[in-house]
């Protein structure tokens, strides 16, 4: 579905450029279902822009859907569907006849138009909304509609960019459960990006990471955490000197009264912890073992959090440009949803 060698992207600007995407190959079979994560400004929407010509590749060459992106950009578009970041405008015209005129676009005939989008509705649930207009439906609902809109024409190959972003948990879960119903109906095969972590988790097989425009680990959710993080066990102290001596006795990182440190099968380790500094005489206060989560993988890779990230950026007024106030947006409501 999805071939791409050598693919990056630089913007110009003063003093030489913004490397968005470094120069990254990616495969990607038909029916998978990849999540593409990673902190604000990695690169993900521009890769996404790339693979679906709406943005010219600086390097590098790619198929989609069997079609090369440079020499038949028009086959590219005709065989996906595309759903950009943020929300779509809304506007007066209904539902339905939103579908039909997004069917006439793409060259379908009336009546495979008619029927296709009756389906659509049928199976993102909108029945209900068919005839109410766009600029009043909930976020939620746009969202659905959205993904209508990007399957009309029967793609194969669906990019959605944040298709849960702003949303409240509940309507994330209705919106993943039609995506993956989509998926399982239709097999459309999918590649999407989103900063939930859980929801990469649970219901993407194939997830990749992307970092200042390079991809840093491509597996399953479970090969990752199994691989990168190691189960955490945090040691809490009354006081920070004897967190750092027992950092110093048993291995991790104190930080303030506490000690992190991560391990292979986390509950046979915290026995053997306690009775060690038991035995130096170093008071412990508590114990906490949890299994790693890819936030966890994230900080292994990078040494940052993925969720700290999101807040950093957002307090980060310097690096000014376009996209700064879309993404301190996201951040906003991704923090009131966490
Ligand atoms: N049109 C543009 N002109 C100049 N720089 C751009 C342009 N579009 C993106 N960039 C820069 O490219 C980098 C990657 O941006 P991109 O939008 O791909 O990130 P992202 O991973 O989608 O982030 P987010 O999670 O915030 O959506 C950023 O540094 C961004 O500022
Ligand atoms: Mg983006």
């Amino acid at each position: 579905m999805i071939r791409a060698r050598g693919l990056g992207k630089t913007f110009p600007a003063k003093g030489g450029g913004v490397q968005a995407v470094k120069s990254f190959d990616l495969d990607v079979e038909r029916g998978e279902l990849v999540a593409f994560l990673g902190p604000n400004g990695a690169g993900k929407s521009t890769t996404l822009r790339l693979l679906t010509t709406l943005l010219p590749a600086t390097s590098g060459e790619a198929t989609v859907v069997g079609c090369d992106i440079r020499r038949d950009p028009a086959g590219v578009r005709r065989s996906i569907g595309y759903i950009g970041q943020g929300d779509s405008a809304g506007h007066s015209q209904r539902v339905r006849d939103e579908l039909l005129s997004q069917g006439a676009f793409y060259g379908l005939s009336r009546r495979d138009t008619l029927a296709r989008a009756d389906e659509l509705i049928e199976s993102l649930d909108l029945g209900a909304l068919a005839h109410r207009q766009v600029q009043a439906l909930s976020g939620g609902q746009k969202r659905r509609l959205d993904i209508a809109l990007g399957l009309i024409h029967r793609p194969e190959l669906l990019f959605l960019d944040e298709p849960s972003t702003g949303l409240d948990p509940q309507s994330r879960a209705n919106l993943w459960q039609h995506i993956v119903d989509l998926r399982n109906r239709y097999g459309t095969t999918i590649f999407l990006t989103t900063h939930y972590l859980d929801e990469a988790d649970q219901l993407a097989e194939r997830v990749m990471v992307m970092d200042h425009g390079t991809v840093i680990a491509d597996d399953t959710a479970t090969a990752l955490k199994d691989s990168l993080a190691g189960d955490l066990i945090t040691l809490s102290f009354e006081t920070a000197t004897d967190a750092a001596a027992a950092a110093s006795h048993i291995g991790g990182t104190a930080v303030g009264t506490r000690v992190t440190l991560t391990t292979h099968r986390g509950e046979e380790a915290v026995p053997h912890l306690i009775r060690s500094l038991d035995d130096a005489r170093i008071p412990l206060v508590g114990v906490t073992h949890r299994q790693p989560t890819l936030d966890d993988v994230f900080l292994a890779l990078t040494g940052r959090s993925l969720r700290e990230e999101g807040q950093a950026h957002a307090n980060n007024t310097e690096n000014n440009n376009e996209n700064n106030n879309e993404n301190n947006n996201e951040n906003n409501t991704e923090e009131a949803a966490a």
